[in-house]
């Protein structure tokens, strides 16, 4: 949530402010505003709306500070708006302050502030930090950040600069992602990486409690105690194509056309032997007849993975699995011990819940992994042992390929940790049809687009929708559900479809769209009984099967999308793509912002 960047070096600030911001527009979108300093004066400027406002309305200025820092705003202290919008500035209207996270006891540091003199000028918890580094600075910008900091409680990465000393930013991270960019001759700060590749690849990943001084000849990290820390300085290797659109008209598109790419970049390693190799995470199998419990937790998207992931780690090993959405584990202080596995699933790798969830697990004493996409983030290096799902850089905020690749990782998990039994197939045979998967999800997509372009015409005029599904398929109906929502702002609801005479089936109407899954062969007679109990009730039922059924539901449906043949278990990678491309021309239809859904935001650094 909240993007932020800074730039100090020879060349003119603000294009590269604008430039990082359009890389982190991701985190949110509500409202955008900049701060350079210009002749030793502070220039601030902020606009509500996406960060094209801000950048039409800088098209007029030509600014040539070449120190500053942006900001792209989530709000969640104070609606979207110029005077909420960040930078922030103290009473003096010397400094100016970005931030991301939030401040929990914002309220109280207000009001002592208060009865000091200063005023506010808007209804944000970031304002009081620039206050207080004011209070606190009495010529020494750092020593006034580590002052004020010591007061905050919360999740905070800022970054400030004072308009008397136009040579310094000094910037901060307490658990909030900071990142900073070693160019030539100049310095960058990001909130994430792919702000920092047009100009550096060479990284330095500030940690909890990080400050770091930037100066024009060089740059300062300075640990918690106030000391001096030589930090590695990381490379990054990634590509900048992939940060593009490739022609396609929405990052969401192009991720999910990007799907057999990075599944098979995923499978490359552990299935080029007979074998699956996984290094990752020997030391879990090593102490696996120990583990009495596996606990999975995430949020949203992540989290049905882990439901699926549930399904396959407990035919494989036989432990229990229990599935917990971040925001509501530590809350039921559930029953983790050394002997469990907590497994935490997060594409950015910095979603608080699922951080906290992580550190609970690890307070707990209990063994944890981390299935992260993004190397390098938070819950990548805090978790014991790492599985990444390499699905690259991942910027639409509907989880599309990263979703894949978790689906991926739990198959490949469960293979290795069943050792070569799950669900009843050896593992010989399965390994062969997941190397298939990779070509099957290309010619889904291949198959799909003309079918589901046609069925998004039908949806798309509906306020609400059905997504039905028994099984792994109930699964994969909650992903279904929560894609359609998030980006058409439909109302969709999925259901295990055995649940639904139970009080849901008073919601079935004439005409109204079901979307129903079909892919587990020994739950398809049941699926069809309760696919014939909405049908009755006037439903207009979609299904999903496998080639190897069409011909048993063909005519139990009113349309049908059918998904090559594979496995049972690994029907779920083949049948979320229509799902996928359902929301997606759903949304196009109704003329939605695809890539940025309102009220939302990539990376959920709040908890
Ligand atoms: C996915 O489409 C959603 N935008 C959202 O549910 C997401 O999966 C969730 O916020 C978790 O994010 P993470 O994977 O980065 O932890």
């Amino acid at each position: 949530m909240c993007g932020i960047v800074g730039y100090i070096g020879p060349k003119g600030a603000v294009p590269i402010l604008l430039e990082g911001l359009k890389k982190l527009e991701y985190r949110g979108y509500d409202s955008a505003g900049i701060a350079v300093i210009e002749d030793k004066n502070l220039e601030l400027r902020k606009a509500e709306g996406k960060l094209k406002v801000l950048d039409d309305k800088l098209s007029l200025e030509k600014f040539k500070g070449n120190i500053g820092l942006g900001h792209t705003r989530w709000a969640t202290h104070g609606r979207p708006s110029d005077e909420n919008a960040h930078p922030h500035q103290d009473c003096g209207g010397k400094l100016a302050l970005v931030h991301n996270g939030i401040i929990e006891n914002f309220q109280e540091i207000k009001r002592n502030l208060e009865k000091e003199g200063h005023t506010f000028s808007s209804e944000t918890d970031t304002e009081v930090v620039v206050h207080l580094v004011e209070k606190f600075f009495s010529g020494n910008l750092s020593e006034a950040v580590q002052k004020a900091t010591a007061l905050l409680e919360g999740s905070y990465a800022i970054a400030v600069i004072n308009q008397e000393n136009p040579d310094q930013i000094v910037a901060y991270r307490q658990d909030s992602p900071l990142i900073l960019g070693i160019g030539e001759g100049e310095y960058y700060l990001a909130s994430d990486i792919p702000a920092l590749l047009p100009y550096t690849r060479r990284v330095i990943i500030l940690e909890d409690g990080e400050m770091v001084e930037l100066n024009r000849e060089n740059y300062r990290v300075i640990g918690p105690g106030g000391e001096l820390l030589n930090k590695e300085i990381e490379e990054i290797d990634w590509d900048l194509e992939m940060a593009e659109k490739k022609g396609f008209p929405h990052y969401m598109l192009k991720e999910i056309h990007e799907q057999p790419d990075v599944m098979r970049q995923l499978l490359e390693k552990p299935l080029r032997g007979s074998e699956i190799e996984l290094p990752e995470i020997d030391a879990i199998l090593k102490s696996q007849e120990k583990i009495e419990k596996i606990f999975i937790v995430a949020c949203g998207t992540a989290y049905h993975s882990g439901l699926i992931g549930k399904a396959l780690l407990e035919k494989a090993t036989g432990i229990p699995v229990e599935v917990d959405m971040a925001s509501e584990f530590r809350y039921r202080s559930p029953l983790i011990g050394e002997n469990s596995l907590v497994i935490v699933v997060s594409q950015s790798g910095e979603t608080a819940d699922t951080l906290a969830a992580l550190r609970h697990a690890r307070d707990k004493r209990a063994k944890t992994l981390g299935i992260v996409n993004v190397q390098g983030s938070t819950i990548a290096r805090e978790a014991d042992q790492l599985l990444l799902i390499e699905a690259g850089l991942e910027i639409a905020v509907a989880s599309t390929k990263a979703y894949l690749n978790m689906l991926t990782a739990f198959n490949l998990l469960a293979l290795k940790m069943g050792d070569g039994d799950i669900a009843g197939n050896e593992n010989g045979e399965l390994l062969h049809l997941l190397r298939e998967i990779p070509a099957q999800v290309e010619k889904t997509l291949l198959r799909m687009e003309k079918p589901v372009r046609k069925a998004a015409e039908y949806i798309k005029n509906w306020d609400n929708a059905f997504f039905v599904g028994r099984g792994l398929d109930f699964s994969l109906a909650l992903e279904g559900a929560l894609k359609l929502k998030e980006i058409s702002y439909i109302h969709a609801e999925a259901y295990a479809a055995g649940e639904l005479k139970h009080g849901t089936l008073a919601l079935i109407e004439e005409g109204i769209p079901v979307v129903a899954l079909l892919t587990q062969e020994s739950l398809l007679e049941k699926m069809i009984s309760n696919i014939q109990e909405i049908r009755a009730r006037g439903g207009y039922v979609f299904g999903i099967t496998q080639d190897r059924f069409a011909s048993r539901v063909a005519e139990e449906v009113d349309f049908l999308f059918k998904i090559p043949n594979t496995a049972d278990i690994f029907a779920p990678l083949l049948g979320t793509v229509p799902l996928q491309l359902l929301s997606y021309f759903t949304a196009d239809f109704r003329d939605c912002p695809i890539d940025q859904p309102r009220n939302l935001a990539k990376s959920v650094t709040v908890e």
